[in-house]
Parts: C-alpha cells; sequence; structure tokens
C-alpha cells in the first residue's frame, strides 16, 4: 500500500498524500487507485505539478483517453490543448480571458449545472482528471455529489418507479435550461441525443447509483412535463448538502472522479481572472442502455 488516505467528504471523497504522479508509476499504485476510487468515488492529490505530457501519461495508465473533439463550441482551430484534454479554462488561444459575451464562454459556463461528464455521448466518461494550472483569487469551487447515497436513500416505491427508466442527454437541454437557445444546424446534428439509464450499477462494486446530469431531459415513456419534474426533483434530492463534497482548488492540485457514480459542478469567480483547468477523461466501458438489469 503506497497510497495515504484521508476522508474529506462527507460520505464519500478523499485526499491523497505520499505520491508523485508526475514521475513514472510503481507497478500496482494504478490498481490501488481503481482500489480507492471505487470507495471514495473523488481523490484529491495535491501538489501534482503535471505538464501536459506528464498528465497524459498518467491517464494512460488509468485506461483509455477519451478526445474532446465535437464537444462544446470551439472550433478546430480554436483549440489551446491537444484534443487529449477537455480546456475546462475561460481561455482562448491566446491564453486571454474570454469577453462576458463571448459565445464559447456563455456554452462552456453550463459546467455550473450539475452534470456527469460525457453524459450525452454513447459511451460516457469513466473518470474525469481535472488539474489546476491557475486559480482565480476567490470562488471556482467544484462541488460533487454522491449519487450512491442518494440513489440509497430514496424510498422502495421511487426505486421501483425509476429503476428501469431510459433517460435523454443532449447538451442541447443543459444550455437550454438556462437561456442559452441558439445552435446552428451542425451543432444540432452533433448534440444529438443519447439515451442512457436512470439508475445504473457500478461495474466493480455492483451497487446501483443515480444517473442525473443537467444534459437529461426526457424520458422513455413519460411525458415531457413530467419527465422534467422527476428529473429535477431527484436532482434537488441527490444534490442535499450531506451528500456534497465542496473542493476549495489549491495551484496544482490534480481530482479525479468516477462520473458513474457522482455529479459534480463548478461555482461562480471573478469573471475577468483566468482559470486554466486542464482535464483528461479515461472512457467508459459502454452504452449505459446495455447494462444487465439488477
Ligand atoms: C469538468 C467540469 C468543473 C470546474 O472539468 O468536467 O465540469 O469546476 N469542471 O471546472
Ligand atoms: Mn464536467
Amino acid at each position: 500500500m503506497t497510497l495515504s488516505i484521508r476522508q474529506v467528504g462527507p460520505c464519500f471523497a478523499g485526499e491523497v498524500t505520499g505520491i508523485d504522479l508526475t514521475k513514472p508509476l510503481p507497478s500496482g499504485v494504478a490498481q490501488e487507485i481503481h482500489d480507492a476510487m471505487d470507495e471514495y468515488a473523488v481523490l484529491v492529490f495535491p501538489n501534482q505539478n503535471f505538464t501536459d505530457e506528464t498528465q497524459i501519461a498518467f491517464t494512460e495508465h488509468l485506461g483509455q483517453i477519451e478526445h474532446s473533439i465535437g464537444a462544446g463550441l470551439r472550433k478546430p482551430d480554436e483549440y489551446r490543448l491537444s484534443t487529449h484534454f477537455a480546456d475546462v479554462s475561460n481561455l482562448d488561444k491566446e491564453n486571454k480571458v474570454y469577453g462576458r459575451e463571448d459565445r464559447r464562454r456563455l456554452f462552456a459556463i453550463g459546467n455550473r449545472l450539475w452534470h456527469s461528464d460525457s453524459s450525452f455521448k454513447v459511451v460516457p466518461a469513466k473518470y474525469s482528471l481535472l488539474h489546476a494550472r491557475a486559480i482565480p483569487s476567490k470562488g471556482g469551487n467544484t462541488e460533487f455529489a454522491d449519487m450512491r447515497t442518494a440513489y440509497d436513500a430514496l424510498d422502495h416505491e421511487t426505486k421501483e418507479h425509476i429503476d428501469d427508466m431510459i433517460a435523454e442527454h443532449t447538451q442541447i437541454h443543459s444550455r437550454r435550461s438556462v437561456g442559452f437557445e441558439e445552435f446552428d444546424e451542425e451543432e444540432r446534428i452533433r448534440m444529438a441525443p443519447v439515451k442512457q439509464r436512470l439508475v445504473r450499477i457500478h461495474p466493480s462494486t455492483g451497487r446501483k447509483s443515480l444517473y442525473l446530469s443537467s444534459h437529461a431531459g426526457r424520458i422513455d415513456g413519460v411525458p415531457v412535463t413530467e419527465a422534467m419534474l422527476l428529473l429535477k426533483d431527484l436532482t434537488e434530492h441527490a444534490t442535499q448538502r450531506e451528500y456534497v463534497y465542496s473542493h476549495k482548488w489549491r495551484l496544482h492540485d490534480l481530482v479525479i472522479w468516477d462520473n458513474r457514480r457522482t455529479m459534480h459542478r463548478a461555482r461562480p469567480f471573478p469573471e475577468n481572472e483566468p482559470r486554466d483547468m486542464r482535464r483528461t477523461t479515461v472512457i467508459g466501458d459502454g452504452p449505459t442502455v446495455e447494462q444487465q438489469v439488477a
């Protein structure tokens, strides 16, 4: 056992010390991290002085990297980082802070809604690894909600009602919910809805979690208004403070979360200050709709 872990959240989330992830990983450590992820769902690793190359190398120890092509609104020639990264900064290609009205900024701050990464893709994300390269003077926390505890706390009737439901996810739903309405034809096609189970089973622990995300806006076989209200009610339930860990960033923190079992959201910060956060993402095992019903 190389890792030393201290729980920092209410029912999940741990801080890990005693390891430098920028160096080649000793054998067995990747497995230790997977095991710790299964236990804590969110792991904070302070003082990891990554470059893009070392962040990619570490991520590849944990699985296959999801490329960011086609997500968000940056055009191919507007990428600041290689496509191994989801650029969750507020910076353009010249490292300048986006103007307040910039369409790319307004789309990106949709991250302030509770979500699970890439739930709008047929094969959604497994882990996200977010590294802080520049942080604002205040604000900008990332909050995490434990969707396994939230599922467990539902009453039996609700569990039976939702266990086999299939929801439809698209970035168009999440952005519309905050008044971002304008999408051109190419974006509408690229952001076509995908289906995800509303309750998913974690492949390593066998435990059920709610699988919610701001991208979810419809449920198969349920009238739209009823579906939207159910999704709102479940999200309100799942994000009660007692299920939430709020991470206050320090420079060079790496935070890894399991998207199969948590939701997260960014919090506001002074809009003229740079916040350079770089995310690598480990792709999931397959579509959730193919998951075996327990
Ligand atoms: C992400 C994300 C939140 C933040 O990286 O997927 O939603 O606080 N980030 O930047
Ligand atoms: Mn995210």
